[in-house]
């Protein structure tokens, strides 16, 4: 049995068949992309700067990043998601590494960006040392993660699937992580942002700041099917930082 780092990757893989076919993975929903776009111009630097982003996955992100003007670096683990991120951003300035999140190019970069990668990593904490190692001194963090786990969470998951079948509409991913995966993850299914949190200090990050993504979640929810997303749509944050 592969270890759990390649069943992860191997699980991408297979999940970039389907990936985009959800509005908020592919963000092709203009209301949610604007939100998007207000949050990373609110924690980035003035565009033209350096940006790595981390687990850049099928380039939802990367695409928005690269209209804002800045210059990119797409490093994910998957080589099927990253053949999708090439096929979006084909001849914007954006290059692409295939590799591990623990081990990014070496920059300089001005600011690591993530969205919905570390809670799939089995050590955050050295991943975003490693993001910390390669960016400039007073560079920036910027952690986009939804708080999916708790109680209230776990219902509205299980009512949304019983709406998805109602509606005839597949799941959003291909497939689950096994227990096993589930086991190796320490920021899968945290009820507070408070791991998080912790994890961007152990990391060694500084002058840390959390704000709750609540333009995003409204964008969300405003989109049909709306008492699906309203269902699904967890609390939504972003964690910034400093090198
Ligand atoms: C939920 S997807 C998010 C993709 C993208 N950031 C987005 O917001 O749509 C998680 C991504 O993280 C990548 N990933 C998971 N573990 C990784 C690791 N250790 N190093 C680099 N990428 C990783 C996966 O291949 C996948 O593309």
């Amino acid at each position: 049995m592969p270890d759990v780092g390649d069943r992860i990757r191997q699980y991408w893989d297979r999940d970039s068949e389907t990936y985009d076919r959800s509005p908020s993975h592919a963000l092709t929903d203009p209301v949610e992309a604007a939100a998007w776009c207000a949050v990373l111009r609110r924690h980035l630097p003035e565009p033209g700067a350096h940006i790595l982003e981390a687990g850049a996955g099928t380039g939802s992100v990367t695409l928005l990043l690269a209209e804002l003007g800045y210059r990119v670096t797409a490093l994910d683990v998957s080589e099927g998601m990253l053949a999708r991120a090439r096929e979006k951003l084909a001849g914007a300035n954006v290059e692409f590494v295939t590799g591990p999140a623990d081990r990014p190019p070496p920059g300089p970069f001005d600011a690591v960006v993530e969205r919905n990668m570390l809670w799939t990593n089995p050590d955050p904490v050295g991943s975003m040392t490693a993001w910390r190692e390669v960016t400039r001194p007073g560079g920036r963090l910027l952690v986009l993660e939804g708080i999916e786990g708790g109680l209230v969470q776990g219902l509205r998951e299980r009512a949304a699937e019983l709406v998805r079948r109602g509606l005839g509409i597949p799941h959003d991913h291909h497939d689950h992580y096994d227990a096993e995966m589930d086991a190796a993850l320490p920021l899968a299914g945290a009820a507070t942002p408070g791991p998080l949190i912790d994890a961007v200090r152990r990391a060694g990050w500084s002058a840390i700041r959390m704000e709750r993504l609540r333009d995003v979640e409204w964008a969300r929810r405003l989109a049909p099917p709306r008492l699906l997303n309203i269902l699904e749509t967890p609390p939504l944050v972003a964690v910034a930082a400093e090198a």
